[in-house]
């Protein structure tokens, strides 16, 4: 008994769905002048030289006419950081192009910015292929940016990382989270700490100055407060930070942020996320960015 046809397509592309893409837009103009473009994977290089590029439209797609009849066409390669607009220009019927920001390239073809990589490209060859069109482009401008690159399989968006090689032998138990945050929790406050001494403040004091930063707290819920970085008692730390001028600490009142305070916050949280965005561990700004999502989510989970 054969499969069912449309079983038999599903399955063809959930099978194609395991070729992992980055994502792209690609944009033309149509010959009365109108923008379009569509949200594509199917793009792949083609020759080095001459520099040529391809990929395919489907012959349902509302923009057809327009690139069949475009002499030239764009492609941009998404970053990472704009899933949305690969959501907006796979919307059939829609102004794709409101609100964005564009800049015309040659044609006239409208460029979006920011992207990873674009391709200003003439149309070399159209070739009907089942229910697509080929589209192959000969590139005469291009430009990149060191942007990390929206990925996409399975149906899926996802991001781009790294792969290494494990660093356990093979059998061994991989290490436990647990151990793992702890570790990376040390070395991140002893990178911290001997930063941080140029904003004039230590770890600890940074951390009494930011429990202050939406409300006054007394002394009592200060202690509450006390971070992981804190080995001198808060009522030392309070103490010195008023005397410098950081701290307003009225004799049995609350405890509040001067305005000195909160510029000496800001001088510490910036310095902080400079080093947790360059240098963590060869970490790049992108796999920080990864980071920073899976342990929120475990931190999330603490308040379920
Ligand atoms: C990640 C992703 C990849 C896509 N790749 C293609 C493609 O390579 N070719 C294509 O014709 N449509 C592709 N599509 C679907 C089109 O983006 C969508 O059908 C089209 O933009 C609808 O608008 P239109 O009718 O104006 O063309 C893709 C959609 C997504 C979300």
């Amino acid at each position: 008994m054969s499969t069912p046809v449309l079983d038999k397509t599903r399955l063809f592309r959930n099978a194609l769905g395991s070729f992992a893409t980055g994502v792209t837009i690609v944009t033309a103009r149509s010959a009365e002048g109108a923008d379009v473009g569509v949200t594509a994977n199917s793009f792949n290089s083609v020759s080095l030289d001459p520099p040529m590029v391809l990929w395919s439209i489907g012959k349902n797609s509302s923009s057809l006419a327009a690139f069949m009849e475009a002499e030239r066409f764009a492609v941009h390669i998404l970053a990472a950081e704009q899933e949305h607009l690969s959501g907006r220009f796979a919307k059939s019927g829609t102004d794709k192009f409101a609100g964005l920001e564009i800049v015309r390239g040659h044609g006239d073809v409208p460029l979006l910015q920011n992207c990873a990589a674009r391709f200003q490209c003439r149309v070399a060859f159209r070739h009907e292929a089942g229910d697509h069109y080929i589209l192959v482009g000969e590139v005469d401008e291009f430009d990149h940016d060191d942007h990390a690159p929206l990925a996409f399989h399975s149906g899926r968006y996802g991001l781009f990382v790294r792969n290494e090689p494990p660093a356990a032998a093979e059998g061994a138990a991989p290490p436990l989270l647990a151990e793992l945050l702890v570790r990376a929790e040390d070395a991140l406050l002893r990178r911290v700490e001997g930063a941080m001494g140029e904003s004039g403040l230590s770890l600890a004091e940074y951390e009494v100055l930011r429990s202050l930063v939406d409300l006054p707290l007394t002394l009592e819920d200060l202690e509450d407060w006390a971070g992981p970085a804190q080995e001198i008692p808060t009522v030392v730390l309070v103490e010195d930070l008023a005397e410098r001028g950081l701290l307003d600490a009225p004799e049995g009142g609350a405890v509040s942020l001067t305005d000195a305070g909160r510029d000496a916050l800001a001088r510490g949280t910036a310095e902080i996320a400079a080093i947790e965005g360059t240098e963590l561990g060869g970490l790049t700004p992108h796999e920080a960015q990864l980071l920073r999502r899976f342990l929120s989510r475990i931190a999330a989970s603490a308040e379920d």
